[in-house]
């Protein structure tokens, strides 16, 4: 990055990209000490964290109702969730805990103190007076393992249509905690798309039942989707309207990211998101 100005972030050329392509690379927005920081404290909570005894495991393909209550549940905890190819046919598994989970969520950044300092510092800050987003507020955090052998596959999404506001506000801020390639199961994106409305909203029919609402059933051309390779210590900025999706990670290397969802505080929160409005965990950066 070469900032022409030293209290900023992001140079012309790097709020056209985003603009106009609707994700933005940015290497070394972390230095490796951060990055190492985050996997051991990560590492850590799978320690000390009780684990659910339902042993939900997360899918964007195959959700069952138990360990969806325990995700609609998870917006202000710190909740852990296994790969679907994590657990045998009696439910045990197969392999260590360490390598068995899919993800941490979706409160770190309010309810741990190193992922929370990390969430609040200086540079994220001007990153989002330069994007820019209006009142940033960070609604949720994951840590993301996609895990040796088994990390599962997120299809194709829009974030806006998990987490939606009107106007739409929604940013992505996706850490690569190590070096994401094609092999280890690397973001994929198609570029430009985020011009098009939303296709789906997510949406909480009741406290318990989640379904989603098609607005628009055309498929996304994911053959005109690129590989978001990105290097230990890469920031990803994703546009909330971005599709996105990540494949199986079949290698024998993990693929561990930190992710935080940002909206405009002063957009009106969509009431049926699954993700609880919460004046506690919805934390504006500090200034
Ligand atoms: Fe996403």
């Amino acid at each position: 990055m070469h900032p022409l100005d030293p209290s900023q972030t992001l140079d012309p050329s790097q709020k056209e990209f985003f603009a106009e392509n609707g994700y933005l690379a940015l290497p070394n927005f972390i230095n490796e000490v951060e990055c190492d920081e985050l996997r051991a404290e990560a590492l850590r909570l799978l320690q000390v964290e009780t684990m659910n005894s339902q042993k939900a495991v997360f899918s964007t393909r195959n959700q069952t109702d138990t360990t969806e209550q325990y995700f609609l549940d998870s917006g202000d905890k710190i909740r852990m969730f296994f790969e679907e190819g994590a657990l045998d046919a009696k439910g045990e598994l197969k392999q260590t805990k360490e390598l068995s989970i899919n993800k941490i969520g979706h409160a770190l950044h309010k309810l741990n103190p190193v992922f929370e300092k990390f969430s609040q510092q200086a540079k994220i800050r001007s990153l989002a007076n330069d994007l820019p987003i209006e009142t940033p507020t960070i609604c949720q955090s994951t840590y993301i393992f996609k895990q040796p052998r088994i990390g599962g596959e997120v299809v194709c999404h829009q974030d806006s249509t998990f987490l939606h506001t009107e106007p739409l506000s929604t940013i992505g801020l996706w850490f690569a905690l190590e070096d994401a390639t094609t092999t280890n199961g690397c973001l994929w994106g198609i570029p430009k798309k985020h011009h098009q409305p939303l296709k789906k909203r997510f949406v909480l029919d009741s406290p318990q039942t989640t379904s989603f609402t098609v607005l628009d059933s055309e498929p996304w051309p994911e053959e005109n989707s690129i590989p978001l390779e990105a290097s230990k210590g890469t920031l990803i900025v994703l546009h909330g309207s971005f599709p996105h999706l990540s494949r199986t990670n079949h290698s024998e290397k993990s693929r561990h990211a930190y992710v935080l969802h940002m909206i405009n505080g002063k957009a009106n929160y969509s009431k049926d998101n699954w993700l609880k409005y919460s004046a506690e965990t919805f934390t504006a950066l500090k200034a």
